[in-house]
């Protein structure tokens, strides 16, 4: 009985407040007198508050259409790691409020208001992609026209989803989507469109966006495809926003220390290979660099492979390899001043072949031990070869040379120039490497 009451009751209250919008239906005009004499009166926009929950339309089959523009103020920060676009919008949703209206000429020329947004039907745009609640500050206000157009602002920080490819970085771009939608009108209650064109969008943003940060904005895009999900479709706006990174910072804080230790690397082959210090500038060079690395890791993305984790490798492994090196001649030079073991015929042969004149030294024995003097001056840690420069090998000695007659000052000088060249060989096989590196890295930053 009480339920059969109170379903007649509601019936019967709906019927009469539906009559009596109809029998207003034309009559949604707002009177403004003394608005500009006495402020606006609360009262006559009580009945556009009171009706705040519902969608403002006076027919229910007519989509509203809201109008969407933003301005991308900043990004503030972009996490390789979480895939995350952290950036700041000031959202402006434009739509037309039927029961809002007064005449201007009534009321002094006023021709909108700023309303507390909290009274207002606000549409529930919100962005697809965003990891994060909507934080709007409380306390805003929109502003109304006299013909009932509302305009609302409002700031937003957007922690959006995004696929981010810092393979490139620190000369990477990024493409980051941000899709503007209803959460809960279908395309049947609710209509997107734009407020101004893209472009204007982008030449505000840019100009903001330039003034600071580390990204540069290099372009929105705009696509309106319709989201289907179940049967229903929902209208939205995607926006790509193209970003770049500016690299002068991480050029001068990572790519510049790090190609000078690798340039003082090359230039340390310069120092002769008798030279004590070789060895220990290399080693040093390379607790430089790892320093330098230790140093710089929270400059660089956290996950993901990137270039120029690929350049730093490349480079330590130069540094150790040219290290390695170092050691193999002064272990080579080394052995041949102490005990130079017998030398290949074919070695022999060649090394008189390739040695210039000028560093072949002629195997007259006069000159052989003033050449050996030079060297051994040089070779100030390693045992004096002089001694037994003059020395002639016994034939059994000779005969494990190849049967080459050679004396042993003869053989170890022959040794040194071996190990020069071989110094010079693994030299240009550095450089080589080296410039092909470094212009793959180049050629692929490029790209
Ligand atoms: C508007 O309100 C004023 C009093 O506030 C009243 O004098 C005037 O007649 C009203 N105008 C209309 C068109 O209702
Ligand atoms: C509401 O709009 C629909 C579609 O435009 C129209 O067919 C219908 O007659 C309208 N209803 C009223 C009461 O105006
Ligand atoms: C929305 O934009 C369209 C096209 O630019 C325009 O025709 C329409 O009047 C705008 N609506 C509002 C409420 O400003
Ligand atoms: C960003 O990606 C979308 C599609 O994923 C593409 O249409 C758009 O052109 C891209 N923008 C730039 C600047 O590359």
């Amino acid at each position: 009985m009480e339920g059969w009451w109170s379903t007649t009751g509601g019936f019967l209250l709906c019927l009469s407040a539906s009559l009596l919008l109809q029998g207003r239906a034309n009559t949604f005009t707002i009177n403004c007198s003394g608005f500009d004499q006495h402020g606006v009166d609360p009262t006559v926009f009580q009945s556009v508050f009171n009706k705040k929950d519902f969608r403002p339309v006076i027919n229910f089959s007519i989509p509203t259409h809201i109008n969407i523009s933003f301005t991308l103020s900043a990004i503030l920060e972009v996490d390789a790691q979480l895939q995350l676009l952290t950036s700041f919008l000031w959202l402006k949703l434009i739509w037309n409020h039927p029961f809002i209206s007064w005449d201007p000429e009534e009321c002094g020329d006023i021709k909108k208001l700023a309303i507390t947004a909290e009274n207002l039907w606000l549409p529930d745009i919100f962005i697809v992609e965003s990891m994060d609640v909507d934080q709007t500050p409380d306390g805003l206000s929109a502003y109304v026209s006299n013909d009932g157009r509302v305009v609302y602002n409002k700031p937003m920080r957007v922690t959006s989803i995004c696929n981010l490819d810092i393979f490139y970085f620190p000369f990477d771009q990024q493409n980051c989507t941000l899709t503007f939608s209803s959460f809960l009108y279908t395309e049947e209650s609710m209509l997107l469109g734009m407020d101004k064109e893209v472009w204007e969008i982008m030449d505000d943003s840019r100009d903001l966006v330039r003034t600071q940060g580390e990204w540069e904005l290099l372009g929105i895009n705009k696509a309106t495809p319709k989201m289907s999900v179940g049967t229903s479709l929902f209208d939205q706006i995607m926006f790509y926003v193209a970003i770049r990174r500016r690299p002068t910072l991480y050029v001068i804080n990572l790519l510049v220390p790090s190609s000078f230790l690798v340039a003082i690397d090359a230039l340390s082959f310069y120092l002769p290979a008798e030279s004590e210090n070789r060895a220990p500038f290399k080693m040093t060079l390379l607790l430089g660099y790892n320093v330098f690395l230790l140093n710089i890791s929270n400059l660089l993305p956290a996950t993901g492979t990137s270039l120029i984790s690929v350049y730093f490798a490349l480079c330590l492994s130069l540094m150790v390899l040219s290290l390695l090196e170092t050691i193999f001649i002064t272990y080579l030079l080394h052995l041949a001043t102490i005990q130079p073991p017998s030398m290949p015929r074919w070695l022999h042969s060649l090394l008189l072949h390739h040695t210039s004149p000028t560093t072949h030294r002629p195997t007259v024995p006069q000159k052989e031990i003033t050449g050996l003097g030079l060297i051994s001056t040089h070779l100030s840690g390693l045992k004096e070869p002089g001694k037994l420069g003059g020395k002639e090998l016994g034939p059994k000695e000779a005969e494990l040379n190849g049967g080459s007659g050679l004396t042993r000052a003869q053989l170890v000088d022959l040794w040194v120039q071996f190990g020069h060249m071989m110094d010079n060989l693994l030299f240009r096989i550095y450089l080589l490497f080296l410039a092909i590196s470094v212009t793959t890295v180049l050629v692929l930053w490029n790209t």
